[in-house]
């Protein structure tokens, strides 16, 4: 056994995220907290939204609300959706919280003390019309890169550059459109990232297990020269600077992507102190966090879309490395591409999608799941397509899995009632069966510990295929007329394949092997653990004559009717967006 910290990137609190979102962090972070339970590690999941920043503002002002109160219910309706798509985070907290507060005062406060940080006067953005500064995004304007007329002041949504607000070319107002814009000078905490950039290398020179995506983001950024950034803003909303820390800014607030990563600290703390005495909730929280108290054999593991590798391998760790304290690093960074929606983007700003709230309006969680992780963009962009999430549940679920549970379960009940059967006993063809269930765990459980998870979820496909195969050579629905006791054992080898289901599909479909586990009341609480052993163990606890409770079916069908209906409503083919001229 061993412990594993996992922590997916804190979804952003403007709005309900789309599967686009989630199969980038939550998801796949879910499936690989799950999965380690099963192997039976002790296992933190943390996530939280993410509620500071001119994104928030913006969406609260959008919706006439106060921003504190627009994230409380953002954050209600958010932690709802990851509950209904069964995300097993240990805890969702906020970045609005004190914990979050004190832990980002403190950091700030250790950097300054260890020299690397530093009050310079910048040039911002003021509107006379607003009669306030302008960061981030509350400039728009032309992009400088690829002439985009609606880029952000912190980015250009078309082209993805990084950009300043002083950048944009025609700026205005995303308040109130006004043009009337001056440049004036205001005062800013810097990081000093520059002094920090050969410790970074140093530490991601370690790192030679990391994938090729997440090194060649990183040695850019460092080969092009780590810059000194400004971590605070002209803005309300925020966690404000401690005036005496740092009283020539003081009223500013500091910039969300100085307190979100902190975020992480500071969720876990809420987890701590959710759990336990005021006096053992720092241990608690030290013992996941603090390698000089306790979190030495801790693999910490962060889950992400590729946008957000740079403030992941070098903006956080300048904030933990240049603390000078012993916190945890990450160990294990996986970041995705983008799931489009046919070519073009999924788009909060202008609901094209499909969002986690319309799924599961239409199905289950399940069938989400396993199509977003079956597919899921790890060496490339992929794109959603209506037809392409038929056939998985289709072909998958429908005709792979769940035809297989389903055709085992009818037959035991036909013929032996609802219970294990009887009788016979095991021959070659259930040592095969049993060899290559036993490969087929190896490989899945590779893939799994190497995060790789179309592998892994083609691994369960095959291990789900294998039942089929192995009834259709078995057929008791012929042997069960001429020989009882060979039925009795096909179909109790069979049930035991459907156990070694039930454990083995929990990570990607939690739902259904719950159902699937709950038709074997007798062994239920029996720990049945994730690995090439399972199948042997599966057969091994499940006795001659332990009750079967039939479970209800497992997936339907879907029809090419209601998949039209689908694309006409969300919007398919014929709505991807003009493409706008790159370069
Ligand atoms: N909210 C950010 C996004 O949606 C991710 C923040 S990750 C964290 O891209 F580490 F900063 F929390
Ligand atoms: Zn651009």
């Amino acid at each position: 056994m061993s412990r594993h910290l996992i922590t997916s990137a804190l979804p952003y609190i403007n709005g309900v995220k789309h599967l686009g979102n989630l199969v980038g962090s939550m998801l796949p972070a879910d499936v690989h907290a799950r999965y380690l339970r099963a192997a039976g590690h002790d296992v933190l999941f943390i996530c939280a939204t993410d509620e500071h920043g001119t994104p928030a503002e913006l969406a609260a002002r959008e919706a006439g609300l106060d921003v504190a109160q627009f994230c409380a219910e953002q954050h209600e309706v958010q932690k709802d959706l990851c509950q209904r798509f069964q995300l097993s985070f240990d805890h969702f907290g906020r970045t609005s919280r004190p914990q979050n507060h004190r832990l980002t005062d403190h950091f700030a406060r250790r950097l300054k003390a260890e020299g690397f940080t530093e009050v310079r006067t910048t040039e911002q953005v003021y509107s006379v019309a607003d009669g306030r500064f302008l960061p981030d995004r509350y400039v728009v304007g032309t992009c400088p890169n690829c002439g985009y007329d609606r880029a952000r002041g912190d980015q250009c949504e078309n082209c993805g550059k990084q950009l300043e607000p002083t950048d944009l070319i025609e700026p205005r107002s995303a308040v109130s459109g006004s043009t009337d814009l001056e440049i004036r000078s205001s005062s800013h905490v810097f990081l000093l990232q520059s002094r920090l950039a050969e410790r970074i290398r140093a530490w991601i020179d370690t790192k030679e297990d990391w994938p090729q995506l997440t090194r060649s983001i990183a040695y850019k950024w460092l080969d092009e020269g780590l810059e000194d950034r400004g971590i605070t803003r002209d803005l309300d909303w925020g966690i404000p600077v401690d005036p005496d820390d740092f009283p020539e800014v003081a009223g500013k607030v500091w910039y969300v992507w100085f307190d979100a990563p902190i975020g992480y600290l500071g969720a876990t703390r809420e987890w701590a102190d959710d759990r336990t005495t005021p006096e053992q909730a720092g241990a608690l929280f030290d013992s996941w966090w603090r390698t000089d108290r306790g979190a030495t054999d801790v693999t910490y593991t962060e889950f992400m879309g590729k946008d957000n590798v740079p403030f992941h391998t070098l903006s956080f760790p300048a904030t933990i490395l240049g603390s000078g304290e012993d916190w945890k690093l990450v160990d294990r960074l996986k970041s995705f591409n983008w799931l489009n929606y046919y070519g073009g983007k999924f788009s909060t700003t202008d609901h094209r999608g499909v969002f986690m709230s319309d799924a599961l309006e239409l199905l289950p969680a399940d069938y989400w799941r396993w199509y977003l992780m079956a597919n899921a963009p790890e060496s490339d962009d992929t794109s959603f397509t209506w037809e392409l999430f038929g056939e998985a549940i289709n072909k998958d679920l429908v005709g792979t899995f769940g035809n297989f549970v389903n055709r085992t379960v009818t037959q035991v009940v036909r013929h032996f009632g609802e219970q294990v059967p009887e009788g016979g006993e095991p021959g070659d063809e259930e040592a095969e069966l049993a060899a290559r269930v036993e490969a087929r765990l190896t490989e899945y459980v590779g893939h799994l510990d190497a995060l790789e998870f179309r592998k892994a979820a083609a691994a369960l496909r095959a291990l789900w295929a294998e039942g089929n195969v192995y009834l259709e050579n078995r057929e008791p629905w012929k042997t069960v007329k001429v020989d009882r006791d060979r039925t009795a054992c096909t179909l109790r080898t069979a049930l035991g394949l459907v156990l070694v289901h039930s454990v083995a599909s929990s990570p990607f479909v939690p739902a259904t092997a719950d159902r699937l586990r709950d038709a074997f009341p007798d062994v239920v609480e029996v720990p049945l653990c994730l690995d090439s052993g399972l199948g042997a163990a599966a057969a091994e606890v499940l006795r001659p004559g332990a009750t079967l409770v039939p479970p209800p079916l497992l997936f339907r069908k879907l029809d090419a009717e209601e998949l039209d209906a689908w694309e006409q409503r969300f919007g398919g083919a014929e709505s991807a967006p003009t493409p706008v001229p790159e370069g």
